[in-house]
């Protein structure tokens, strides 16, 4: 909003009216000082609306051409090409992500192909980019995860037990620790990821603190029962304690 004092009353109170949602307002006000004070008031706010919507457009806008091909138009995840769930994971984690794939503490390992497919799509994105990004993934809504039909979940349900202090009774996540929420990601990622984390293929780099916290929880996990604790994982995010 571009309103210059002193090009006349009537001129920067209609451009007011129309840029602001404070139109109406300032059309009862007679006094000039306190239409002033409005005025400043709103286009304020106005602009910090209109700065928070544009980030959002240009975010969405961004994923939809660089993003939305693997990850799916909704961040919903894209099976076919190895995409995991986007939607709903808390922007901190996805930033992290990012800056992972950018520096290549995640995705530079050759036993790891999608990875590295990720980390090509991460190079060219500066830290700024990857924040939008990261904050209006946050919002969407994530989806429901299929059905696993060969693990046993209630013998996830134990085996997943000492994972709970990281990731949350019912896998929702706990941002202070950077643990991710698992419940609501597509069962062949967390499958995926999980036998990684134990074989050393994720979580193994110098500069990659977190995941090394990860790593060293997942090496008591044998590689035969990650399909249980991922039936389990699934039925969280289907149940009735599904994160919303
Ligand atoms: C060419 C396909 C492709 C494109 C394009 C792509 N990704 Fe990915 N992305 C992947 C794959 C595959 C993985 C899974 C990597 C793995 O298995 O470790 C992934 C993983 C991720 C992860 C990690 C998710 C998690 O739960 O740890 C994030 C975050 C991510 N991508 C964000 C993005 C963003 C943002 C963009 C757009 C700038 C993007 N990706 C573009 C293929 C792609
Ligand atoms: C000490 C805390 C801690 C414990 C315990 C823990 N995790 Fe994690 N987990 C993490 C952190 C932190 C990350 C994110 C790592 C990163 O930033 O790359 C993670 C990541 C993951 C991921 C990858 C998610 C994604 O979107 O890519 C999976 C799957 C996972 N954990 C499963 C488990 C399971 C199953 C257990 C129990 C056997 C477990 N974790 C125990 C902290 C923990």
């Amino acid at each position: 909003m571009a309103v210059t004092l002193g090009n006349g009353r009537a001129r920067w109170r209609r451009a007011l009216a129309r840029e602001t949602p404070c139109g109406p307002a300032l059309g009862i006000v007679s006094s000039r000082a306190l239409a002033f004070a409005l005025a400043l008031v709103c286009g304020v706010f106005a602009g910090v609306a209109q700065g928070a919507a544009a980030d959002d457009a240009q975010a969405g806008v961004l994923y939809a051409t660089e993003c939305a091909s693997c990850h799916g138009a909704k961040g919903r995840g894209n099976a076919l090409v190895d995409g995991p769930v986007l939607a709903g994971l808390r922007a901190s984690y996805i930033e992290r992500q990012l800056e992972g794939f950018r520096t290549g503490f995640r995705g530079a390992n050759d036993k790891d192909p999608e990875g590295m497919e990720m980390r090509a799509a991460a190079v060219a994105l500066d830290a700024a980019a990857g924040a939008a990004l990261a904050a209006w993934l946050e919002t969407l809504p994530a989806p429901l995860p299929e059905a696993v039909a060969e693990g046993d979940a209630a013998l996830g349900a134990q085996l997943y037990a000492p994972c709970a202090v990281c990731h949350g009774e019912r896998a929702e996540g706990m941002p202070a620790l950077a643990a991710p929420a698992l419940a609501n990601q597509a069962p062949w990622y967390n499958d995926r990821q999980l036998r990684r984390f134990i074989v050393g293929v994720r979580g193994a780099h110098a500069s990659d603190a977190w995941g090394t916290s990860m790593r060293a929880s997942s090496m008591g996990v044998a590689l035969d029962d990650v399909r249980h604790i991922v039936a389990w994982l699934s039925e969280q995010g289907r149940g009735a304690a599904a994160i919303p």
